[in-house]
């Protein structure tokens, strides 16, 4: 029987709860928060809705040991993004809450998995792997996993086909060095660079600057008109524990620990990976242009600066 594990009992880590329950990716699910009175709250909530969903058992606890032998740990807790406010300023909060997390959560789930999704992501799933000492495999970030998402609806929104139909990646740091891959993108088999189809938008170069403005500035609008976001980064989540749960195989942007990938080390962030039951198994070489190349390089020195100013 698969168990997950929510860390934070917040918009996210309800929302991921809410999609993994309808998902039915696992039978047990836990959720935990060192705010008793939300956590309980939100399980009563969810609880409600069991009868509707392939699901055995949902139980929430402000005692850390309700995560025991999880095989995934989600970490969702931490301080989130005020209007305005980078992902990046985060860090230095949402890092002392790790240190005191982490060494909790390994008593109780030796063997699990651990996925990242408290931002800044990149810089965190970097230190939690320095501080748990886990295989690098077994650590990793929902990363660029959302941003491709925006990516591809805007794409297909933009061209009039279905979003599953174009394959487009978002790549570097979940946050404002990230990087759009468009020289690899595809509708279909049709590189999107000889995209002619008629009766469909072109995509000239002024929509492409929009498309990936729009990608990088998406959870600054959301969060100015409700405060967080949740519903796509809770789906995103949910994929990736399929992948994961039900030892998919599926390659996906998460974010892992990089050396020596297109000359890139010492860092974790979002390229193609190989996901299933070990975690993110490999991570895929790809074709990038000079454009590229380059701006994977500078998001890797972005989220390098901010590790090694926090110390690690
Ligand atoms: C997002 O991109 C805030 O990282 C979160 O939705």
């Amino acid at each position: 029987m698969n168990k997950i594990a929510i860390v934070g009992a917040g918009s996210v880590g309800a929302t991921i709860a809410y999609a993994t329950m309808i998902r039915g990716v696992a039978k047990q699910l836990a959720l935990y928060d060192i705010n008793r009175a939300k956590v309980d709250a939100e399980v009563l909530d969810l609880n409600h809705g069991l009868q509707f969903v392939p699901m055995a058992t949902l139980v929430g606890s402000d005692d850390i040991s309700v995560c025991a032998d999880a095989d995934v740990v989600v970490i969702t807790a931490g301080a989130k993004q005020k209007p305005g406010q980078t992902r990046m300023e985060l860090a230095g909060s949402n890092v002392e809450l790790c240190r005191s997390l982490i060494p909790q959560l390994l008593k109780v789930a030796p063997n699990a998995l651990l996925l990242l999704v408290t931002n800044p992501v990149d810089v965190l799933t970097y230190v939690v792997q320095k501080l748990s000492d886990l295989p690098a495999r077994r650590v990793f970030g929902s990363g660029t996993v959302l941003d491709s998402s925006r990516f591809r609806f805007l794409i297909a929104r933009h061209l009039n086909v279905a979003v599953q139909n174009v394959h487009a990646l978002i790549a570097g740091e979940h946050g404002d060095s990230e990087i759009p891959l468009w020289s690899s993108a595809t509708v279909g088999v049709v590189p999107l660079t000889q995209w002619a189809a008629p009766g469909h938008s072109r995509l000239t170069e002024e929509d492409r600057t929009r498309i990936f403005d729009d990608v990088r500035t998406a959870a600054y609008q959301i969060i100015q008109g409700k405060g967080a976001t949740n519903y796509a980064i809770g789906l995103a989540t949910v994929q990736i524990l399929e992948a994961v749960l039900y030892d998919e195989q599926r390659v996906l942007p998460v974010s892992s620990r990089l050396e020596g990938y297109q000359g890139i080390s010492d860092v974790c962030m979002s390229v193609p990976s190989i996901v299933n039951r070990t975690g993110v198994e490999t991570v895929l070489e790809m074709p990038l242009n000079d454009t590229e190349r380059e701006g994977l390089k500078r998001s890797a020195d972005t989220i390098r600066q901010a590790i090694r100013t926090l110390g690690f």
